[in-house]
C-alpha cells in the first residue's frame, strides 16, 4: 500500500491511499516517520505522525504496514529502556548518539541472540492455544514461551536458539518462535478475571498501613507541583514486592529519568537481593519528545506488562504522570478538530482512561496460571485542583487514592498523603491477610492509630482557642502522640534508609507509639505529672 501526503498539520498528515483501516501504522515521508491513521474520510486518511514532522513535504510517499501499532514480545525485553513506540534507547544512542534522529526502526528485542531453550512439551503433544511448551533463563526469571495457536507439535527443540529460529512447529509446517508482536490499544486475553485477595506491598507505611494496595488494583495519586509525586513513584518503583516493574516516565522532565536510569542501574531489590534492574523495563517519554509517541507510551507499557502477566507473574505498572498522558491527548483530538469536552479534553477521555484501567486485574492465564497487573498512576492536577477531568476521570475506577497535600508538602512532611481525604476501596477484603501473614495486632493498630489521628484533629481546634497550654492533660499527651505518629510513622524520607519500611517495621513502629500512648495514660492515671511522663 502506497499512498501520498496532501496535507501537513504539525503532527496531523492527510494522506491520499486506499485500503488503509482506523489505528493501521503507516511509515510516512522519505525518512519513515511512523505513524497512526486516526480518522478515515472517504479517500484521506488523517495520520498522527509520532515523530518531529519537520522537513516532511507535500507528495511525499507514505507506507502502509497492514497492522496497527504493535509491541514486540519476548525475551530480553527486563533490563530495557525504551522510548513510548519501544524503540530501545541503548541501541538508538550507539547508531545515532544521544538525540533520536526522526524515523529509525529499531527492534525491542534483539534477534540475534542465542537464548538457552527448555522445553515443557515434547514431540506429539496436542497443544492449546496460550499453553506454554517451555522457558528460556531472562536474567533470574523463567521467560515462558507459549503457542499462539492450537495443535499437535511435530517436534520441539531443545538448547541454544535465537528468536528468529522457530523453538517447535506444529505437525502443518507452522513454528512457534521465541517471540510474538501485539496491537498495543487491544488487551491481551486471558481466561477469567479472579478477586484480589492479596496486598502489594509498596515499603511506604502510610500506604501499607492505612490505605493498603492491592495486587490487580489500580490506585492514583494526585498532587499539586512539588508535592513528592515522582520520588513517590520511585519509591515504589524501588521497593515493592512485586516481581516485574513497568516505569513510564510520561512527559516528565529528562534530567529526573536520567537520574532514576543511572540509580536502577546499582540498586538491590531489597525483597529478593538481586539487582533492581533485572526485574524493570523503563518506558521513557520525557517532555522533548513528541507528543504522539507520549499517548503511545503507556500502552506500549501496559502491552508489555501484560505480557509477563500471562507468564503468572505479579506485575507493577507506574506511570508519573497521566496528566502529561490526557494532554498529549488533548493536543491530538485538538489537531484533528474534534468536538473539545471539559477543558479541552475530548470528550472520550473518561472512557480511553476506564479502558485502560480495565486491563489491571488477577486474572487466570490462558495457561492456567494467576497473574496480576497492578497499576499505580500519579496525575497532576493544574494548581492542584482535584475537581478537573483527569482526576475526576481516574477517580471513577480507581481502588485507591491518596491525595497529596499541599500544606503537608510545604512543612515537608513527605510522602505528603492526607490521612483524611484518601481512601483504600481495598482496606475490607486485605484486612484478614494482614492479621494472618504479618501480626494479629494489625487491624487494632491501625483502628488506634485513626483514631489517634482523628481526636487530635478535633483537639486542634480548641487548642487553637485556648493555647495547647489550656488544654487537659489526657489531651496534650494525645497531641503528643498523634504528632509522633504524623513524624515518625507517616513521614519517611526517601534518601535515608527509612525509604523502605518492610511490613514488620511498620508494625513495630507504630506498636511502640501506641504502647507509649497507653503506658502514659497509665502513669497520668496514676497521678504522675505530665511534664515527667515528657521528660521520660
Ligand atoms: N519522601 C520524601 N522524602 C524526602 N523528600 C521528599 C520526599 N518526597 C518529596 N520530597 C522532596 O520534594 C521535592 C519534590 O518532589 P517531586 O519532584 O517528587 O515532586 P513532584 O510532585 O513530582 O513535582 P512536579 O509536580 O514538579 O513533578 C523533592 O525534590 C524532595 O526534596
Ligand atoms: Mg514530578
Amino acid at each position: 500500500m502506497i499512498g501520498r501526503i496532501r496535507g501537513i498539520s504539525g503532527p496531523t498528515v492527510s494522506v491520499e491511499m486506499a485500503g488503509l483501516k482506523l489505528y493501521d501504522r503507516v511509515y510516512v515521508g522519505h525518512s519513515m516517520l511512523t505513524g497512526e491513521v486516526v480518522r478515515l474520510d472517504k479517500d484521506l486518511a488523517v495520520v498522527q505522525v509520532y515523530e518531529s514532522t519537520k522537513g516532511l513535504g507535500i507528495g511525499e510517499t507514505v507506507k502502509g504496514v497492514g497492522m496497527p501499532l504493535t509491541v514486540r514480545l519476548g525475551p530480553g525485553l527486563l533490563c530495557g529502556m525504551f522510548d513510548g513506540l519501544q524503540r530501545p534507547l541503548e541501541r538508538l544512542r550507539e547508531e545515532m548518539g544521544p538525540f533520536i534522529t526522526a524515523g529509525r526502526e529499531i527492534y525491542a528485542l534483539d534477534y540475534l541472540k542465542k537464548w538457552s531453550f527448555h522445553p515443557l512439551k515434547k514431540k506429539g503433544d496436542e497443544i492449546k492455544s496460550g499453553e506454554i511448551i517451555g522457558y528460556v533463563e531472562e536474567g533470574t526469571f523463567r521467560h515462558f514461551i507459549s503457542s499462539s495457536r492450537a495443535g499437535r507439535m511435530s517436534w520441539i527443540m531443545g538448547g541454544e536458539v535465537s528468536l528468529n529460529e522457530a523453538m517447535a512447529e506444529f505437525e502443518d509446517g507452522t513454528g512457534i518462535f521465541g517471540c510474538n508482536e501485539w496491537p498495543v490499544r487491544m488487551p491481551r486475553p486471558y481466561r477469567k478475571k479472579l478477586a484480589a485477595r492479596e496486598p502489594l506491598m509498596t515499603g511506604q507505611r502510610c500506604i501499607d498501613f492505612l490505605f493498603p494496595f492491592s495486587r490487580g488494583g489500580t490506585a492514583i495519586f494526585p498532587g499539586g507541583f512539588g508535592t513528592g509525586k515522582t520520588i513517590l513513584e520511585q519509591s515504589i518503583a524501588k521497593f515493592s514486592n512485586a516481581d516485574i516493574v513497568v516505569y513510564v516516565g510520561c512527559g516528565e522532565r529528562g534530567n529526573e529519568m536520567a537520574e532514576l536510569i543511572c540509580e536502577f542501574g546499582l540498586l538491590k531489590d531489597p525483597w529478593t537481593g538481586k539487582k533492581l534492574m533485572e526485574r524493570t523495563i523503563l518506558v521513557v517519554n520525557t517532555s522533548n519528545m513528541p507528543v504522539a509517541a507520549r499517548e503511545a507510551s503507556i500502552y506500549t507499557a501496559v502491552t508489555m506488562a501484560e505480557y509477563y502477566r500471562d507468564m503468572g507473574y505479579h506485575v507493577l505498572l507506574l506511570a508519573d504522570s497521566l496528566s502529561r498522558w490526557a494532554e498529549a491527548l488533548r493536543e491530538i483530538s485538538a489537531s484533528l478538530e474534534e468536538m473539545p469536552g471539559e477543558e479541552g479534553y475530548p470528550t472520550y477521555l473518561a472512557s480511553r482512561l476506564s479502558g485502560f484501567f480495565e486491563r489491571a486485574g488477577v486474572v487466570e492465564t490462558l495457561s492456567g496460571k494467576t497473574g496480576s497487573l497492578s497499576m499505580i498512576l500519579s496525575v497532576s492536577p493544574p494548581g492542584g485542583d482535584f475537581t478537573e477531568p483527569v482526576t475526576q476521570g481516574c477517580l471513577r475506577t480507581a481502588g485507591v487514592f491518596l491525595m497529596l497535600d499541599t500544606s503537608l508538602a510545604h512543612k515537608r512532611h513527605f510522602p505528603a498523603v492526607n490521612w483524611f481525604q484518601s481512601y483504600s476501596l481495598y482496606e475490607k477484603e486485605l484486612s484478614g491477610y494482614f492479621n494472618e501473614k504479618v501480626s494479629d495486632q494489625w487491624e487494632r493498630l491501625k483502628e488506634r492509630c485513626k483514631e489517634i489521628l482523628q481526636r487530635e484533629e478535633a483537639l486542634r481546634e480548641v487548642a487553637e482557642i485556648v493555647g495547647s497550654e489550656g488544654l487537659q492533660d489526657a489531651d496534650r499527651l494525645l497531641m503528643k502522640a498523634a504528632e509522633m505518629i504524623r513524624m515518625e510513622f507517616l513521614c519517611q524520607n526517601a534518601y535515608t534508609e527509612d525509604a523502605f519500611s518492610p511490613p514488620e517495621k511498620t508494625l513495630a513502629k507504630i506498636r511502640e507509639i501506641v504502647e507509649y500512648y497507653d503506658s502514659s495514660l497509665e502513669q497520668l492515671k496514676k497521678g504522675v505529672a505530665l511534664e515527667e511522663i515528657f521528660k521520660g
